[in-house]
């Protein structure tokens, strides 16, 4: 499977397309998706971005809880996000939620590697046609959580940054 990684250039307007449902049935529709990011999750422990994450088990819990929502409202399928982005656009609120930390491109990088094992390993039955699909979504989208830059500087995508394609 080649997901490949591009890098993110400070400041650049980011387009993305939202993934298809197509995607999301594929993978087996909620409980495939749960299985995915609670194993993108237990991935996410042992790599190199461990310690942006809440070590207390109920807080980690409850991420692992809002990103399967996430995801599975980004792919189309029921709203079931809505309630914690309060209406706003779901990008827009991730953009958001994200500069909160400070990412890096090396911590961008390691969030994709990390995802690209868990689709190895879990979407093992979907084709490679979607998977590249969601693939994209994340690949360009993540551009935009990045916010701290090798020179010390410091760059917040606006929304604006973003152009969706759907
Ligand atoms: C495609 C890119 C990404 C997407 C779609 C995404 C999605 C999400 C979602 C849905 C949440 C949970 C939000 C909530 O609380 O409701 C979250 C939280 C978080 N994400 Fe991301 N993420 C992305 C990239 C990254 C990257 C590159 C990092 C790098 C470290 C990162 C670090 C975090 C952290 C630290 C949290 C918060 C954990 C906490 O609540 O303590 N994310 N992300």
């Amino acid at each position: 499977m080649s997901l490949d990684i591009t890098p993110v250039e400070k400041g650049k307007a980011v387009h993305f397309k939202n993934p298809p449902i197509a995607f999301f049935n594929a993978i087996g529709r909620e409980e495939g998706m749960k299985e995915l990011m609670y194993d993108f999750y237990d991935k996410i422990y042992e790599s190199d971005i461990a310690h942006f994450f809440p070590q207390d088990e109920n807080e980690f819990e409850q991420v692992k809880e809002k990103n399967t929502k996430f995801f599975i409202q980004i792919c189309g399928g029921p709203k079931v996000y809505e309630g914690e982005s309060g209406g706003m656009d779901l990008n827009e609120y991730m953009i958001r939620i994200h500069d909160d930390f400070s990412i890096t491109e090396k911590s961008r990088i390691e969030w994709l590697g990390t995802m690209r094992e868990a689709l190895r390993d879990k979407a093992k039955h979907v084709d490679q046609e979607l998977i590249e699909e969601f693939w994209d979504y994340l690949e360009n989208f993540s551009k935009l959580t990045v916010n701290t830059f090798s020179d010390g500087s410091t760059y917040y995508a606006a929304y604006t940054q973003a152009d969706e394609e759907n």
